[in-house]
């Protein structure tokens, strides 16, 4: 085993970039265009080719997507948000900066995803929107419930910080109908534009909306005021748009994206044929012909001491994510969720990102197979 980790394997995920995006970042510098303009109208246009779907509304941030598809699906106030306790804190905070409340269920462990039936169980009258998180960019899949749920009124808004490129069987996600999509394109996701976010809209109307919402509330596009004296404030909205300068890296990444995608999945499939001999180590399942995959998440025995071990040797390992009912900001909504505690303990993520080679998977596994709790002799451990 090397001494020094390789350099790959010191981060647990960083950005992927192809070369043209200093040069398409120059390009929008020197066209004077910092801010919000055609660039981004150009990669609204391009990500909604890519899926398939009439349109996609670019935004500030992944969280930003959230918190207006929530609001364009009526949440507020004395509203109820079913949402997976295991996720990043910003699916909270986009519930809580809408007025809403989020309502923490389980998850299925081998998947880390939300299942129909803890879904049903949580419903209440209150219930606005399902926030399902597509962990690890696994889609999930709540057809079942769509009569139930379109009969109360409630939306789904995907949290697909994780999934962009997977697939809901033959569908992109983001390609299903009846449902809001959210994406991150920040640094570390499938698709970065370095921080961004996109919407995908159930309909024009929405994406009017969504567009107001992301503006200030206001609707005349640049052109539009650039040609009056005034402007309409025609509704509430945030200064949530996204820039040319974004804009530009995520065109580029778009261009390269398959070769991103097939790396993720050779990595992945890499990791779990590597993984398969460690005693102990849990893999978490993800369907990896229909997905392309944010990360790569064990279950593993003594976590935080094996963590230690592998961080002490040079490897970015991470935990992703500590529950949030158990976060001190979030108490009020606190429930017992004992497999997601569970979970909570042991899960742990490997480095994973594009520009790591079979080599630095190997490195990885031979210092997790050591960090690992040793069998003794009667095969205990
Ligand atoms: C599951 C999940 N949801 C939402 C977000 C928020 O995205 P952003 O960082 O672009 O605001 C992230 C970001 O990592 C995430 O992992």
């Amino acid at each position: 085993m090397m001494n020094t980790a390789p350099t790959e394997v010191t981060r647990n995920a960083r950005p992927f970039l192809h070369g043209p995006e200093a040069a398409a970042i120059n390009d929008a510098l020197q066209a004077g265009q910092y801010g919000h303009s055609s660039r981004v109208e150009e990669f609204e246009h391009a990500v909604a080719d890519y899926l398939g779907v009439p349109d996609m509304v670019a935004v500030a941030s992944g969280t930003a997507a959230l918190q207006l598809a929530l609001l364009a699906a009526g949440t507020g106030p004395g509203d109820e948000v079913i949402v997976p306790s295991q996720t990043f804190c910003a699916s909270v905070h986009a519930i809580l900066a809408t007025g809403a409340r989020p309502r923490f269920i389980e998850i299925n462990p081998h998947t880390l995803c939300i299942e129909e039936d803890q879904v049903r169980a949580a419903i209440t009258p209150a219930t606005r929107a399902i926030l399902p998180v597509l962990y690890g960019g696994r889609a999930v899949d709540l057809s079942a419930l769509h009569d139930t749920l379109e009969s109360q009124g409630i939306s789904v808004v995907q949290d697909a910080a994780h999934a962009f490129g997977s697939r809901s069987g033959t569908t992109l996600v983001g390609a299903q109908p009846g449902l809001l999509t959210c994406f991150s394109f920040g640094p570390i996701k499938n698709l970065t534009c370095g921080q961004g976010g996109g919407i995908i809209p159930r309909n024009a109307a929405e994406a009017d909306a969504l567009r107001g919402l992301r503006s200030l509330g206001i609707t005349q596009s640049q052109q539009e005021r650039a040609a009056t004296t005034t402007y309409s404030v025609d509704g509430f909205g945030l200064r949530a748009t996204m820039s040319d300068l974004n804009a530009a890296v995520g065109l580029v990444q778009l261009q390269h994206f398959a070769t991103v995608a097939a790396k993720r999945k050779a990595l992945w499939t890499s990791y779990a044929t590597r993984l398969k001999p460690l005693t102990g180590v849990a893999l978490v399942d993800v369907d990896i012909e229909h997905t392309v995959p944010f990360n790569c998440v064990v279950h593993v025995p003594d976590r935080d001491r094996v963590f230690k071990e592998l961080r002490s040797r040079g490897i970015g390992a991470g935990v992703h994510y500590p529950p949030n009912h158990t976060q001190p900001a979030f108490q009020t909504w606190h429930r017992p969720l004992p497999v997601t505690e569970e979970s909570g303990r042991h899960l742990m993520s490997l480095p994973f990102h594009p520009a790591m080679s079979d080599d630095d998977v190997r490195y990885v596994i031979s210092v997790l197979e050591h960090a690992l709790p040793q069998e003794d002799a009667c095969g205990e451990s």
